[in-house]
């Protein structure tokens, strides 16, 4: 391409009178406009495409290719397709004028010219054309920013979703790490105030201890004098028969006869209230032993009666049900490897729970609450301890959910919800054994206590 000055517009004239170039080509001498000719469509249209030129004036009436085919070929050339072309008509000539706009030329011009008239269409066309490419640039320049303002828009759509998920699953996950944390504080506390309970009761039943056989192992001897001293008075009133009117007074005044009968009674109930306390008290130091930081072979038998007595007085009938009758059927066990003081805390947790679920249900039917232990070796060297009650039973929803620690279906101040998920982690974390349940609404649950019997040391 021959180059442009860049200061004045280019024209490119395509004519096939010599004449008529001539005279157009004169119109343009002193203005601001460059001027290249061409004599007829052919070589107009190549140097259209060389050329480029701002701007084409083309006659319609012309040999070979005319006007019309010319303006065709140059608009469909992307080379030349954008460059505005103005026809060129004589005022005697008739030509469709509309055919020439609808195959893209901008404008007519007549012969003969008027200068003036000429410069100003041309200027006019020319700052149309260069107003239309600073729009179309503008709007492509529009377009890509609007497409990559949505691409943004979108991208940023999805940093918000992601960011939403992120911050739900964030605020989940601290919502249950909370809540494991309030449990396991809450565990803590419990197993804490356990163990100062479990010392408390273990120093008190020895203090206890002492006195009651103190009690216990003179009673017999107090027994004994007393049946003599009462042997004693009867030889008196045997063989004494003289009436002394004191003694005679004295004797109606105590009822000495309905004393003689009843001292031993007394002395005998006495004897089984104090042979009750002494077996509390062996249970409770029984129960709350301080556990040893090593597990010991403990008779699991022995730990159950313990907790039953600790929990006797709730066995007992009421307004609201019959007496609990508690079934018992122990197998031949081994002692087991464990922790004896945190057993029986599940012993305690499985029965007292047995008995909650007792409470719950209407007795009004004849039948009788009854919770029935057994226990059995299982695998060969595991045990299994089975506590079933004919309770309440649970919905699907608490069977769900039981172990969960601060799960409970009890009123504020009766359960915290944590007795069978410590159960659980006394029975599977500290011994590796398991503990499972079976329940059917209405009918009852059974707790599964599977142990093995030796256990290994922490
Ligand atoms: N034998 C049972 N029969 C029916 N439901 C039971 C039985 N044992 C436990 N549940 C249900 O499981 C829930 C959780 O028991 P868990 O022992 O963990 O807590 P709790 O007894 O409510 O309170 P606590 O901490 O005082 O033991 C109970 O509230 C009860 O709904
Ligand atoms: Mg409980």
């Amino acid at each position: 391409m021959k180059s442009k000055n860049l200061a004045k517009k280019s024209i490119l004239i395509i004519d096939d009178s010599p004449t008529n170039l001539e005279l157009i080509s004169e119109l343009f001498n002193d203005s601001e406009f460059e001027v290249c000719i061409a004599p007829d469509g052919e070589v107009g249209i190549k140097k259209a495409e060389v050329e480029r030129p701002d701007l084409i004036l083309l006659d319609v009436i012309m040999p070979g290719i005319d006007g019309f085919e010319t303006c065709k070929m140059l608009k469909k050339n992307p080379a030349t397709k954008d460059i505005p072309v103005i026809f060129m008509t004589a005022r005697s000539e008739t030509v469709d004028k509309v055919k020439g706009l609808t195959i893209g030329a901008v404008d007519y011009i007549t012969k003969p010219f008027q200068q003036e008239e000429v410069l100003a269409r041309l200027r006019l066309h020319l700052r149309l054309y260069s107003l239309t490419r600073t729009l179309e640039e503008q709007n492509l320049i529009l377009t890509e920013e609007i497409e990559k303002r949505a691409i943004a828009e979108a991208a940023l759509r999805d940093f918000a979703r992601e960011l939403e998920k992120r911050v739900e699953e964030r605020t989940a996950e601290l919502t249950r790490a909370l809540h494991d944390l309030q449990a396991a504080q809450l565990q803590l506390v419990q197993s804490e105030k356990m163990s100062i309970l479990g010392q408390l009761v273990a120093s008190v039943a020895h203090e206890i201890n002492n006195p009651v056989n103190f009690v216990s192992g003179n009673i017999s001897h107090a027994q004994q004098y007393i049946n003599q001293l009462i042997e004693h008075l009867q030889l008196y009133q045997q063989y004494c028969q003289e009436k002394i009117p004191n003694i005679e007074e004295h004797a109606r005044h105590i009822d000495l006869e309905y004393l003689i009968k009843d001292l031993p009674k007394i002395i005998s109930s006495m004897k089984i209230g104090i042979e009750r306390i002494r077996s509390l008290s062996v249970s409770l130091r029984n129960f709350y032993r301080a556990d040893s930081l090593q597990k010991l072979a403990f008779n699991i038998h022995e730990g159950i009666d313990s907790t039953l007595l600790i929990l006797g007085h709730r066995l007992k009938a009421n307004n609201e049900r019959p007496a609990i009758e508690v079934i018992l059927k122990y197998g031949k066990l081994p002692l087991v490897k464990c922790y004896p003081g945190q057993l029986n805390q599940v012993f305690m947790n499985l029965i007292a729970n047995a008995i909650d679920a007792i409470e719950e249900k209407d007795w009004k039917s004849v039948s009788i609450p009854t919770i029935r232990i057994s226990t059995e070796v299982i695998k060969e060297d595991w045990v299994a301890i089975r506590i079933v009650d004919n309770g309440c039973g649970m919905t699907p929803e608490v069977k769900q959910r039981l172990f969960e620690p601060l799960f409970t279906t009890k009123p504020r101040g009766k359960g915290t919800g944590l007795g069978l998920s410590i159960s659980r982690q006394i029975v599977e974390e500290k011994h590796g054994g398991r503990l499972t349940c079976i329940s059917e609404e209405g009918e009852g649950s059974e707790f599964v206590i599977e142990l093995p019997i030796n256990s290994p040391s922490e």
